[in-house]
């Protein structure tokens, strides 16, 4: 018997039966949804590869059954940018060249994404690099991504105070 659920992703409202109750979120955005932006890396919690915003909190996908979250609203890599105009965090990531083959970057990006909205990176490139801890990168790219969660922060804080204004 399959089980019913609705989740709004990147802002589309989808009315799934799951046959399989035990699907993880990952594996229902990659192999059903076809949102494959959302990487595998470990599958059991260790690396951040698969990091989504789940009700605006970043959670491991890989670590999160599809059926606990009804109701549940979903950001993808798929659903940050605004048309064309990349969202200020992937910018921020190509000019400080925070990646090297890539694999970590949806993640390291969404992470970031809700790092910022939780307003309490500061301005210190230690802070930040323990707050993104749980994304892992083989290339070691770390530099390059600390700079650019410092630089996109600087930029979307900039906007929410023009728009403040
Ligand atoms: S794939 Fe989810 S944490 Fe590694
Ligand atoms: S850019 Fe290769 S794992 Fe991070």
């Amino acid at each position: 018997m399959s089980l019913s659920i609705s989740l709004t992703i990147n802002g589309r409202s989808h009315a799934l039966a799951l046959d399989d109750p035990r699907v993880t979120l990952l594996d229902l955005l990659r192999e059903r949804l076809d949102l494959a932006g959302t990487k595998k890396g470990c599958d059991r919690g260790q690396c951040g590869a698969c990091t989504v915003l789940v009700d605006g909190r970043r959670l491991n996908a890989c670590l999160i059954l599809a059926a606990s979250l009804d109701g549940a609203e979903v950001t993808t890599i798929e659903g940050v940018a605004d048309g064309e105009t990349l969202h200020p965090v992937q910018a921020a990531f190509i000019a400080h060249d925070g990646f090297q083959c890539g694999y970590c970057t949806p993640g390291q990006i969404m992470s970031a994404i809700g790092l910022i909205a939780e307003g309490h990176a500061g301005d210190d490139p230690e802070r930040i690099r323990e707050l993104m801890s749980g994304n892992i990168c083989r290339c070691g790219a770390y530099q390059g991504i600390t700079e650019a969660v410092l630089d996109a922060q600087r930029t979307i804080t900039a906007a929410n105070r023009r728009d403040a204004a």
